[in-house]
Order: structure tokens, then sequence, then C-alpha cells
């Protein structure tokens, strides 16, 4: 895929009033077009950080995300962080401008503003403390030859563009690599439901479960290495 251009990059409003941007050379948009946090909100967080932290008490929970994009399921997380410590790694090929970050208003809606800000303007490459319990590590690389640690995380959100897009990503050594880079329990959540997608995750040993999706998707994919 080309290297994105920020004028590339357009702001829209979904349906449940929350922003999100749209790739206007590939034509991918960051986020259902149905709702933007709505969609963080059930597959990410319920499905993933959630649900996760349901069977675990464990006082901190290591999450990963594979493309950090508008920053939305970071600042989710930290809202819902309920007394957890985190430690939240991103990658991302193509940072967005903070000026485009500035205009979706996430902050502001999950009263959040100082947090969502700091977590943009902060350093990348490097862990930084956003509250006492939410620390950040942006990694601004290709996720496909990031070299990831191994038993690590305890949840993965897995949200790149579409295979169609972006097929490097959901390749079956892709999903070997963050199978490994997850600890026994872990969790992934992805929007992705195509059964190509579930035969590689299962090849590598992830158990899979459907689980219906926000409006608009009728299936979602939660997958553990149990
Ligand atoms: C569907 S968007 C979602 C982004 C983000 N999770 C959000 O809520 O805004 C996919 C993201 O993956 C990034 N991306 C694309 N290819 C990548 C790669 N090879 N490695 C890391 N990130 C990549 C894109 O730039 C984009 O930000």
């Amino acid at each position: 895929m080309e290297s994105s251009k920020h004028n590339l990059i357009e702001i829209f409003q979904t349906e449940d009033g929350s922003k999100s941007l749209l790739r206007k050379d590939i034509g991918e948009s960051y986020h259902s077009h149905f709702g933007a946090l709505t969609e963080t909100n059930t597959i990410y967080i319920d499905y993933g950080f959630r649900y996760f932290c349901c069977l675990d008490n464990k006082e901190q929970v290591n999450v990963l995300e594979i493309g950090f994009g508008t920053g939305l399921n970071a600042i989710a997380t930290l809202k819902n962080s309920n007394q957890r410590k985190i430690f939240y790694q991103t990658i991302e090929l193509y940072p967005i401008a903070q000026s485009i970050a500035e205009n979706l208003s996430y902050g502001e809606q999950l009263s959040l503003k100082e947090e969502f800000n700091l977590i943009h303007k902060c350093n990348w490459e490097e862990v930084v403390e956003i509250t006492p319990d939410f620390k950040i590590k942006k990694c601004e690389a290709d996720a496909c030859s990031y070299d990831l640690p191994k038993d690590f995380f305890d949840v993965v959100y897995f949200d790149a563009f579409s295979p169609e897009k972006d097929s490097d990503l959901w390749s079956e050594d892709m999903f070997s690599k963050v199978y490994d880079s997850l600890k026994k329990r872990g969790v992934l959540t992805t929007y992705c439901c195509k059964g190509e997608i579930k035969r590689r995750m299962k090849k590598v040993g992830f158990s899979i479960a459907k689980l219906p999706g926000p409006k608009g998707k009728r299936e979602i994919l939660r997958a553990e290495k149990k």
C-alpha cells in the first residue's frame, strides 16, 4: 500500500455521532459508518478487554493494538480501565496529523480531552505515562515485520484495514506471530469474520468464537489462546 498523505484523509460523521476517517486513496474507512465509538466499545472493549478482565483479575493488563489510527481504541481502553493498570502498545505505519486527531473530538466525547491529546502528542517508540494507571508505547512501524515480545500480551485488538487492502497483515505468518506474543488465555478480537481468516487463525492455534456484531456487522471474531 502507498504511504498515507494527510490530504488523502477525510473526516466523516458516523451514525452514532462519533467521527471517523476515510483514506480516500484506497477507499477504506477507519471504522464502520454505523458508529465508530459503538464499534470500538462492542468489538474491542466489551468482547476483548472487558471479557479478558472478567476471566482474569490480574492487576496489570497488557494490550496490543494493530493499527493505532485515530487513537479511539486507546482512549476507550483508558476510559474502561476500571482500576486495572494498563500497558498499551500500538503499531501504526501511517500516523495521522495532530490537526486531524484534534478534529475527531473523541477526548471531549469521552470527557478525557487532556488524556486524548497527550496520547497523540507523546513521543513514538517510548513508554509514556498518560495517567498513573495507563502507559502507552506507540510504535511507528510495519506490523508485518515488527518483532513482538513472546508470551507478553493479554489482549490484542486486531484492527487493520481489510484483508483485501492489507493482505500481509491477515496472513498466517502474522497470526502466528501475534499468537506467540499472547500469554496463555490471551484474547484477540477483530471486526473481520471471513471464513479464510478464521481458518488461518485456527491453523496457528487459536480457538475461535463468532459473536454478534454491532449494527451493520452480523458477526465478529474472538480468538483465544487456550
Ligand atoms: C481500520 S484502521 C483502524 C485504526 C484504529 N484502530 C482506529 O480506531 O482508528 C487501520 C489502521 O492500520 C494502519 N495500518 C495499515 N497498514 C499497516 C501496517 N502494515 N502496519 C501497521 N499499521 C498499519 C492504518 O494506517 C490505519 O491506521
